[in-house]
């Protein structure tokens, strides 16, 4: 593969390859001096159109200590604003010559449409509600580590699936690791015909957590309930919200994720969020800095081979 735009379209050992790939910068990571300079003099553009804190922060780290010069496009400020498009934005980034861009985008296709305008390999840094492919490869790297394993785990993701692009990578990634995936939420954010994922369909909390290895919790996405169905937060939370007590009783056992940004007291209370033990949400995090690395490293690596200096 050229590119990165979904977890759609890769095979199983493709996956794990990338996993095994991560554990190496997860070690150097945690080490004092963090840089291995093997994609020094290449060029990486971070173009979020998106607000971001962990994926823009994490590409950004990820490629530096890969050796890269690093350029966030600061959209706000950028020409974007004057009405270029985002096929003109992106001929204009790849006139510059860079060795890997990385996108987020409102619009579900922006990463495929971009990747096919430019030169380089392109990352997809989640785009509208259709791909976070770097999400679900730091979710199952965090469940790997955890667990011991990902294949017939149980884990049950919970919220507001219709609008994201985190469930739906996670469901291909998990469901072809031959893990168990289960989706629960109220039935209007929920996507008619899920089941077709792979996916078993919960709109009852306490039925679909029963038991499981993983419980994922999901942002209510507001921003993306365009004329549509807005739960109100406190009913949300008293039907929908995970809490110790309600993990303690159906999922004794279970890791408790969530992709973050939280919105605490709605999806997830704190008491749960901060849970030192059962909580997997900084790990997330971290593992989100290797998958990254990974990703740039191998995503570089054909044309670094072409050039006879990988
Ligand atoms: N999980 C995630 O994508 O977080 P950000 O929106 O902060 O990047």
């Amino acid at each position: 593969h050229r590119h990165l735009t979904g977890i759609y379209g890769l095979q199983p050992h493709e996956i794990l390859f990338l996993l095994d790939e991560a554990e190496q910068w997860v070690t150097l990571n945690r080490a004092t001096a963090k840089h291995d300079e093997r994609l020094f003099g290449l060029t990486q553009i971070n173009a979020f159109f998106e607000n971001s804190t962990r994926t823009l922060l994490s590409f950004e780290i990820a490629g530096k200590r890969l050796g890269m010069d690093v350029v966030n496009m600061a959209v706000a400020q950028s020409s974007v604003k004057k009405g270029e498009t985002l096929i003109d934005t992106a001929v204009t980034l790849n006139a510059m010559r860079p060795d890997v861009i990385v996108i987020r985008h409102e619009s579900s296709g922006a990463s495929q449409l971009i990747a096919e305008k430019v030169d380089c390999p392109v990352l997809n840094a989640g785009d509208g509600r259709h791909e976070h492919p770097t999400q679900a490869l730091l979710d199952a790297l965090t469940i790997r580590r955890r667990r011991g394993r990902i294949e017939n785990q149980v884990v049950a993701i919970c919220g507001d699936v219709l609008h994201s692009r985190v469930a739906r990578s996670n469901i291909l990634c998990l469901t072809a690791l031959n893990a168990e995936v289960r989706v629960v939420g109220p039935p209007t954010l929920l996507p008619r015909d899920i089941e077709r994922m792979g996916v078993k369909v919960f709109t009852n909390l306490e039925d679909g957590i029963r038991d499981a290895d993983v419980v994922m919790a999901l942002r209510l996405q507001t921003e993306r309930m365009h004329g549509g169905f807005i739960p109100s937060p406190r009913e949300y939370h008293a039907l929908y919200g995970l809490t110790p007590e309600r993990i303690d009783r159906l999922a004794p056992g279970a890791l408790v994720m969530h992709p973050g940004p939280m919105n605490r007291g709605v999806e997830i209370t704190s008491a749960l969020a901060d849970d030192a033990v059962r909580s997997a949400i900084t790990e997330q995090v971290e593992m989100g800095v290797a998958v990254r690395m990974a990703c740039l490293d191998v995503l570089t690596r054909r044309r670094r081979k072409v050039e006879g200096w990988a």
